[in-house]
């Protein structure tokens, strides 16, 4: 074995180098398997991508990369004038990738290519939905299953009408996970061009009642975790099973995350795209 494992609190592992290791040599078969039991795989402390080319390619190991109008590669790093969330120094809101695509990615990963500095926020945050159901009460759950959510966001890279139930099947595995788009409360400081969402299954006093709730469970510490991101921190997620969003962080802070999606095999088509352009 030429790394060690460590579990992660409540899931996931940390896989780091025992000795001088490239982060390109290790077994991506034996990774996988990681990635099937836990989820999320944080691989820190090796060498990393010396070439911009060297992750995308990495990636097309995992399997066939999605790609977007940009490419393959999404540079997650703040702009000067955003015109959505995704790009500004906001919390992002907890949702799944490829919601609003024509196919869903089983993999994203991440390589954090600069982090903040410490106590600059800018988490990226993950909520594993089996535990989350798991935890839930036999109450909750009776809500959930009757609710069907409704989506509609345009941004630079698409226009996309989406719907879900909030309970649905993983598309391979025998168990169901929490699909939710969670949609902005003012509360919540500011957010450019949040999603418009409308709920079906609930009156709309209950529906608010409804999203706070599962917020909470989303957020517990039981199903949560959140990503303090280190340089060089090489992040694998199952984006099936879990949701993810991000904290905000401090204005001009140096983070840069760049993501690529990997799909599944076969690929995944979207069940819920109702329109897409
Ligand atoms: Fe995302």
């Amino acid at each position: 074995m030429d790394y060690k494992v460590t579990r992660l609190k409540p899931f996931g592992v940390l896989v780091e180098p025992d000795g001088k290791n490239n982060v390109q040599d290790l077994n991506i078969e034996s990774l996988r398997e990681l990635f099937r039991q836990e989820h999320l795989v944080l691989l820190r402390g090796f060498e990393t991508f010396q070439d911009m080319e060297d992750f995308p390619n990495y990636c097309e190991r995992w399997g066939e990369v999605s790609v977007w109008p940009f490419g393959k590669v999404l540079e997650l790093i703040q702009q000067d004038d955003p015109k959505d969330h995704i790009f500004d120094h906001s919390y992002v809101p907890l949702h799944w990738d490829g919601m609003y695509r024509p196919q869903v990615p089983e993999y994203q990963i991440f390589h954090c290519a600069k982090a903040p500095l410490a106590g600059q926020g800018g988490r990226t945050t993950f909520t594993n939905t089996v535990l989350a159901l798991k935890n839930a009460s036999e109450e909750q759950k009776e809500l959930w299953s009757k609710i069907t959510v409704h989506y509609k966001r345009k941004m630079e890279f698409y226009d996309s009408k989406t719907v879900s139930p909030i309970i649905a099947k993983h598309p391979y595995r025998d168990f169901s996970v929490i699909r939710y788009n969670e949609p902005h409360f003012e509360e919540n400081g500011e957010l450019i061009n949040p999603v418009d969402i409308e709920v079906q299954g609930v009156g709309s006093e209950e529906a608010l009642k409804f999203h706070r709730d599962l917020k909470q469970t989303l957020c517990d510490p039981q199903n949560f975790y959140a990503h303090e991101w280190q340089t060089g921190d090489v992040v694998i997620t199952d984006n099936f099973t879990l949701l993810h969003g991000r904290e905000e962080f401090v204005s001009k802070s140096p983070r840069h995350i760049r993501r690529v999606q990997v799909l599944s095999d076969p690929p995944y088509d979207n069940p819920g795209l109702e329109s897409y352009k």
